[in-house]
């Protein structure tokens, strides 16, 4: 055959006879994407893999227990060679040759008149990698490809901005504890097509220095807010922004959703009908406590966790936390936003019928480089908080799994 490059195309399979010789590992790791790209397909083996017994259960092949046979090519419109028989091989893909019907060898690529590309998605794209190489054909080395560049559109390391399909609005993203690896993959790849990103003082704050020049960072503690209360002052800056036609990020420290007055912004954005997609994040209540050693349920220690907001004291008219009965429960509970209040909180639990020799752990920082860990008891906290200087942000966790953890996991360096 001639030592010239393939020539790349989309074959659009739909409906359209596709026959696959041999039901072994070829087959099982091919099918998906035919099936996916609508074939109607036929195996043709006496024997089969289960997983690919069972896409012929499910109806998605028909499968048809026998050897290669003469004619069985003439209506393909595509075919995958893949017996464990060098001369059935040989045969088939002579027979294809002779039909003109394309056709992938597993045996001998050089016999092949098509080769499958190492492919992935992302994005409604498909990437598919073929070497140029006819003679120094890699597998791996394009699988390799493949991978850096698929990973690289999902999580926004490798920035391909959209033209005609993205769509100015706000997008709300959870970014997680701080730790910039602990952004989910859709928010990072949010955050690299932002035109304007306005951020909290949690989070992950170093993704931003990572932005291109022209993307505009709004620190959203410093929007200046005159005639209106804070929230409202960022929900403005998000829609006058959209309403320029930018893509605008709302990222926030980690879940919208828990203590992050998410829905508030996602109301005010509905109401100046402003498209709005959300992101989860991991939030800082299981994450920073499992930084520092601590899981928040632990067999036969804690079967529940209870997440609290402290910004308030138990005796405060706003408080809405029943402390009475948190008090009662034996599990876990872990309070967000409660530095200033911790002593009359742990009063509170203690007046209510909670061992005054509970372990708490507060965790400051938690998944930065300036992490720390502090140790008490529900006697004991209000004053180690004043006597060690422990300052917000710090998730407060109380109750035994406190005492849980690996010696060696109680000052974990973050990664
Ligand atoms: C307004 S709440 C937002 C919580 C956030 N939405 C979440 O899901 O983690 C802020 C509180 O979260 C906790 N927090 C957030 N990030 C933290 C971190 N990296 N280390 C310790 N506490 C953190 C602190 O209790 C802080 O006062």
């Amino acid at each position: 055959m001639a030592e010239h490059p393939a020539y790349p195309v989309g074959l659009r399979l739909t409906g359209r006879r596709v026959v696959v010789l041999g039901g072994g590992q070829v087959a099982q790791r091919r099918l998906p994407a035919l099936i996916a790209a609508g074939g109607s397909i036929v195996l043709i083996s006496p024997e089969a893999t289960p997983s690919v017994e069972a896409m012929a259960d499910a109806g998605e092949i028909t499968w048809e227990r026998r050897r290669y046979a003469e004619g069985d090519l003439t209506d393909a419109w595509y075919a995958l060679i893949a017996t464990g028989d060098g001369e059935a091989n040989a045969r088939a893909s002579a027979e294809a040759e002779h039909h003109r019907v394309w056709c992938v060898r597993s045996d001998d690529a050089d016999q092949a008149t098509a080769w499958t590309p190492a492919t992935g998605h992302s994005e409604g794209v498909t990437v598919a990698v073929l070497t140029t190489d006819v003679k120094g054909r890699d597998p791996r080395h394009t699988a390799a490809i493949r991978d850096a560049v698929v990973e690289g559109l999902r999580d926004g390391t490798l920035v391909a901005r959209h033209h005609r399909t993205r769509t100015p609005g706000v997008a709300l993203v959870g970014g997680g504890p701080g730790d910039p690896d602990l952004i989910t993959v859709r928010g990072r790849r949010l955050l690299a097509e932002a035109d304007v990103v306005i951020a909290d003082r949690l989070g992950p704050r170093d993704l931003l220095a990572e932005l291109p020049p022209h993307v505009e960072v709004i620190d959203a503690a410093k929007i200046p807010y005159g005639r209106f209360m804070a929230q409202e002052a960022i929900n403005h800056a998000l829609i006058e922004h959209a309403r320029q036609g930018k893509a605008v990020v709302r990222l926030k420290g980690g879940d919208p959703y828990v203590f992050g007055r998410g829905m508030e912004e996602l109301h005010a954005l509905a109401e100046a009908g402003i498209a709005c997609t959300v992101v989860p994040g991991i939030s800082s209540s299981i994450s920073v406590p499992g930084a520092a050693g601590i899981p928040v349920t632990h067999r036969g220690v804690a079967h529940e966790f209870t997440v609290v907001s402290g910004h308030v004291a138990p005796d405060d008219e706003r408080s809405l936390v029943d402390w009475p009965s948190l008090a009662k429960l034996t599990g876990t509970l872990v309070v967000l936003m409660g530095v200033d209040k911790i002593g009359r909180i742990a009063e509170a639990l203690v007046a209510h019928g909670r061992s005054p020799e509970t372990p708490v752990a507060l965790v400051q920082e938690g998944t930065t480089a300036a992490q720390r860990r502090v140790d008490a008891t529900l006697a004991t906290v209000g004053e180690t908080v004043r006597a060690e200087g422990v300052k917000p942000p710090a998730v407060i966790v109380i109750g035994e799994v406190v005492n849980v953890g690996l010696p060696a996991a109680r000052a974990p360096q973050p990664s």
